[in-house]
């Protein structure tokens, strides 16, 4: 019994939270009775098969199946005319393989005419099991640091890149960042703040397209465009959870909070 209960603790620190099947399968083998025959995810078994007649690596079939959810996500989310509307359409998408192993669709909270966005990367265990963003630990420490600068949390309006829990709190791929960003852009649009503020790397990255690290991109005001025309300023900050665990950057993470009042000042 202690044994099962290792094994399974230790399943779960790796991220594997989700059971497929009673027996384990090769997920590459052919098909033979599979409907999409001439389509079937059939990797090829030597590299030189590649290029070859009937041979489809998986990777180019995932593609163009993400680039379909893409675009899919993109015309379903120019029809939102409000944030509910957006809200009922992400409940609805399952163009994301994310939100079958989560717990809620979290989307965005607080007031939808906040002067002030905050955007994260995507809900945790706290996060998926009350369908609230940032509501656990690193939720806490932001609450302290919007304090810190007189900013109320109910002022603003906080939201996520991903609305579902990478499982194990793995960071998000590419693949998945592309498929829900276009409800992150709709939902920058139906908000219209007059800052960004951008928790994290992947937010920083997703949201202004780039790949940099946060230690390149904090501490700058860039341009966000809106398909108006219209720019908004966006400030990349350290994430909440890496404060968490690497507290001596505080220090730094002060000094954006004093640029992010000072720029509300300004407004
Ligand atoms: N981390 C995030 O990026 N978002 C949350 O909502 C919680 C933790």
């Amino acid at each position: 019994m202690e044994n099962a209960q290792n094994i399974l603790s230790w399943y779960i620190t790796a991220g594997i939270e989700t059971i497929c099947g009673d027996e384990p399968y090769n997920a590459l083998q052919k098909n033979e009775t599979s409907e999409n025959v001439g389509q079937t995810i059939n990797m090829p078994k030597t590299v030189e098969n590649i290029g070859k007649t009937n041979v489809r690596p998986a990777t180019t079939l995932l593609a163009q199946e993400n680039s379909a959810a893409c675009a899919n996500a993109k015309e379903l989310c120019t029809k939102a005319q409000t944030l509910e509307d957006l809200k009922a359409i992400m409940e609805n998408f399952t163009g994301c393989s994310l939100k079958f192993s989560a717990n809620s669709t979290v989307f965005g909270s607080g007031n939808p005419q906040a002067e002030i966005m905050l955007i994260g990367e995507a809900p945790g265990a706290d996060e998926d099991r009350m369908g609230e963003p940032f509501v656990g630990r690193s939720g806490q420490l932001l609450n302290k640091m919007l304090a810190a600068i007189s900013v109320k949390r109910e002022d603003c309006y906080i939201t996520n890149v991903l609305p579902w829990r990478p499982p194990g709190n793995r960071t998000p791929t590419d693949a998945e960042t592309a498929v829900c960003l276009p409800f992150l852009h709709r939902q920058i649009e139906l908000i219209k703040p007059k800052i960004i503020f951008l928790l994290g790397a992947s937010a920083a990255n997703a949201v202004l397209g780039k790949a940099d690290s946060i230690s390149d991109m904090r501490g700058h005001f860039i341009e966000y465009t809106l398909p108006n025309g219209d720019s908004i300023p966006t400030l990349a900050g350290y994430h909440p959870a890496f404060l968490l665990r690497s507290p001596a950057q505080k220090a730094k993470a002060w000094s954006d909070l004093m640029r992010l009042q000072r720029k509300l000042e300004d407004l």
